[in-house]
This record gives structure tokens, sequence and C-alpha cells, in this order.
């Protein structure tokens, strides 16, 4: 187990068994970490002891062992409350993932609060999971869509954000981090003039949550939501944030046992937060798995892994840009770790399948941001996302696999 004391990507590593995978014979190197992360040991471990040794219902039973589930998944929410440094871990809703969280926001949140004439005010360069909640849920009401374009660069146009924002603005929702170009946005300022026009703030920090400290109470955003698999977490659990006094005023969103405090044929009464927006048995080792997580986390430090992941982006950036051909698509000058690219003559659908012969793992598409791949006249782009467990051997590796690729396409 790594300790607090020193980046030791060795050490690291070691602690991520699915890393010695050998793929068609070659050593893996996973570069799609903005997909998925893959998962330490603790957590591995985590969800093995959970399921062998405290596997209950929560919230339910007198019974030891519901007991026991119940205090270990409210202890991951109190510690994931202090990882983002939420005011109370009631604040902290359980999820499937990032995008249920925003749906969750947009159906409870937006349906009660979003009239016809109101706008929604989004980015270009958002995820699908932070534009289609919300344009249902203006067509519903009558209520209009609105983008922040995007700059050549890949940064947002802030000029164009500050004419966008109106007092007809009634929620902005914007990515902290963008998973198919790397831009980090301001979301600082963001969040400040939004609220000095009067609009409500969600920030997606699906990719943001493992690249970067976050801290909400300093960010004063309304909601915020993550995506444990991303967060070296296991699948099938997220985390929304959001203030308790809206959360409070917000209606629930799904029905069914835990979220209610009484049921009788005539009408139900709502249970307090946070259960009144978890519906239904949770997924309790998800939560655990994620309690972990970022615990592991924690110990190495979040500003030491982007520290490092900064290195590696530098590396990274220079490497690429030297393979003939290659052309960066986002040259933020504030980034995270994730290098998309095209490269002249090949596809990049044929460049990740003979990338993948060479063992490395990159996505290739439109990474789930349609409007993104229009905005720069492009089908899809290769992208390389680094965590922190990436080496300078690893980039060289997929260095070396675009040279054999392109040597293929001549
Ligand atoms: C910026 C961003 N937002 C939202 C999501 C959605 O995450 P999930 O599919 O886990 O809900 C992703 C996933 O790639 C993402 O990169």
């Amino acid at each position: 187990m790594t300790t607090a004391t020193a980046f030791d990507v060795r050490a690291i590593r070691a602690d991520f068994p699915i890393l010695d995978t050998q793929v068609y014979g070659k050593p893996l190197v996973y570069l799609d970490n903005a997909a998925t992360t893959q998962k330490p040991r603790s957590v591995l471990q985590a969800l093995t002891d959970y399921y062998t040794g405290s596997n209950a219902n929560v919230h339910r039973g007198v019974h030891y062992l519901s007991g026991k589930a119940t205090d270990l998944f409210e202890a991951a929410r109190a510690r994931i409350a202090t990882f983002i440094g939420a005011a109370d871990p009631k604040e902290i809703i359980f999820t499937r993932n990032a995008t249920e969280g925003i749906n969750l926001v947009a159906q409870s949140w937006g349906r009660a609060n979003v009239k016809a004439g109101d706008e929604v005010l989004i980015s270009g360069m958002e995820h699908h999971s932070n534009i289609v909640p919300w344009q249902m849920l203006c067509a519903e009401k009558g209520a209009t869509l609105r983008v922040v374009p995007i700059l050549d660069s890949g940064e947002l146009d802030m000029d164009a954000f500050a004419r966008l924002l109106t007092s007809r603005t009634r929620m902005v929702a914007i990515s902290a981090l963008s998973n198919a170009l790397g831009t980090v946005n301001p979301i600082e300022t963001i969040t400040r003039a939004a609220h000095a026009a009067g609009a409500v703030v969600l920030i997606d920090g699906a990719q943001a949550a493992y690249h970067m400290p976050v801290n909400v109470a300093a960010l004063d955003c309304d909601f915020f939501v993550m995506t444990g698999h991303k967060l070296y977490g296991p699948t099938g659990i997220g985390v929304l944030h959001g203030k308790a006094a809206l959360l409070d005023a917000m209606p629930p969103w799904q029905g069914g046992g835990d979220m209610i405090s009484s049921v009788t044929f005539e009408g139900s009464t709502w249970n307090v937060l946070p259960y009144k927006f978890e519906a239904g048995t949770p997924d309790i080792s998800g939560a655990i798995g994620l309690g972990v997580a970022v615990d592991y986390i924690t110990a190495i430090g979040m500003d030491r892994i982007q520290a490092y992941e900064h290195e590696l982006l530098a590396y990274g950036t220079a490497a690429l840009l030297d393979v003939p051909g290659v052309r960066l698509i986002g040259t933020a000058s504030r980034k995270a770790s994730i290098l998309s690219f095209v490269m002249e003559g090949v596809h990049p659908h044929d460049l990740g399948t003979i990338v993948d012969r060479e063992g490395v793992a990159i996505r290739t598409g439109h990474h789930c941001a349609q409007p993104v791949m229009d905005r720069f006249g492009i089908p899809a782009t290769a992208r390389a996302s680094l965590a922190m467990y990436n080496t300078r051997e690893d980039i060289d590796a997929l260095v070396g696999a675009l040279h054999t690729a392109k040597k293929v396409f001549g």
C-alpha cells in the first residue's frame, strides 16, 4: 500500500492487479481512464469482505448483519462527504452514476422550478449525460436550452457565456473537466456569475473528481455529480451532492422503499435527507467500495496525483506532437491528463484497432460528446487518458504503436 510520504508510481501500480494483464502477448498499457479507471486491491478486497462478512440489507433490520452493513454504508457516505468538502453527509445522495444524478436534478428540481420561457445554460463540450436530461426537461416545459460555444483551443467562450447568462437562466449545468478535450473549465467564475444572475448551478464532476481536488463548499455550487467507476471505485455507484436547503425543497424523484416516512393508500410522506432520494435497495457494496477508493486516493493525496498527472500530460503532449500527422483536439491552457487527437490518413477507429494489437488500450469515437466532434468538423478522435498509475513508458508504448499504425496505412 502506498503512503502519503512519496508518489511512488511503481508502488501504486502494484496496488492494481489488472495492470499485470497481458494483451495479445504484450503487457497491457491502459490509457482509457476517462472511460473507467482500474480498481486498487483495497477496493476489490472491500467488495469481497462485504459479501463474505457483512452482507445484509441496510436501514431495515434490527439484526447484527443489517446493523453492520448499515454502519459500513453510512460510514462510506461520511467519508465521501469529507472527500468533496460537503457540509453534511446528508447532502450526499447515492445514485447509480453521474448520469443518474443529473437526471435526478433535471426531473426533480427541474420540473418544480423550470417553466415555459425559462432557459437552461450548458456548454458545447458537455457529455451527452449533461445534455439530454436538460433537452428532455426543456421540451417538457417549453423552456430553451442555450449552449456556450467552444473556442478553437477547446476552451469555453467566456464572453459568450456572459452574454448567454441572463435573468431567464434558471440553471447553469457545466462540466468541470471535458472528457473529450481535457479542458478544465473555470467553474469558480461560472458559479459566481450564475449565482449573481439568480441561476442554480450543477457541476458535472465525473472527470474532475479523479484528477483534481474538489471542495463543493468552497466552490459553492448547488449540485455536483460524480461517478464511482471513474474514481477507482466500483461500477453502479455514483454521487449527487446537493445543498441541503435545495434538496429539502425538492420533491422526491423515484418512489419506493426507504424514501418514505409513512405509506397509506391515501398518501405517503417522505423520509428525511438523504433517504428521500434513495428509493429501493441501494448499491450497498458499491458505496462501501467507493468509500475505500476515496480512502485510497486520500492516502496518496489528490494534490500529488494532480501534479504527477500534470507532468505526464506535458510529456504525452510533446510525445504525440512529435508523431508525424498527429493533431491534438483540445489545447486549452488549463488541461487535465486527457489527450484527444487525430492522425492524418488514419481513421481513429482503425488507429484504435492497430494500437490495441500492441497492447495499448485507448478510446476511439465521439466519447459521448457528439457536438464536440461536430464543432471540430471531425467524426471521431482517438483519446489517451492518463491516470495516477500511468507512466512515461506507457506513453512511449502508445507512440510506438502510433508509428506502427502509420506504417500500416503508408
Ligand atoms: C464529463 C462526463 N460526464 C458524465 C459522464 C457520465 O458518467 P456515467 O456514465 O458514469 O454516468 C461521463 C462519462 O464518461 C463524463 O466523462
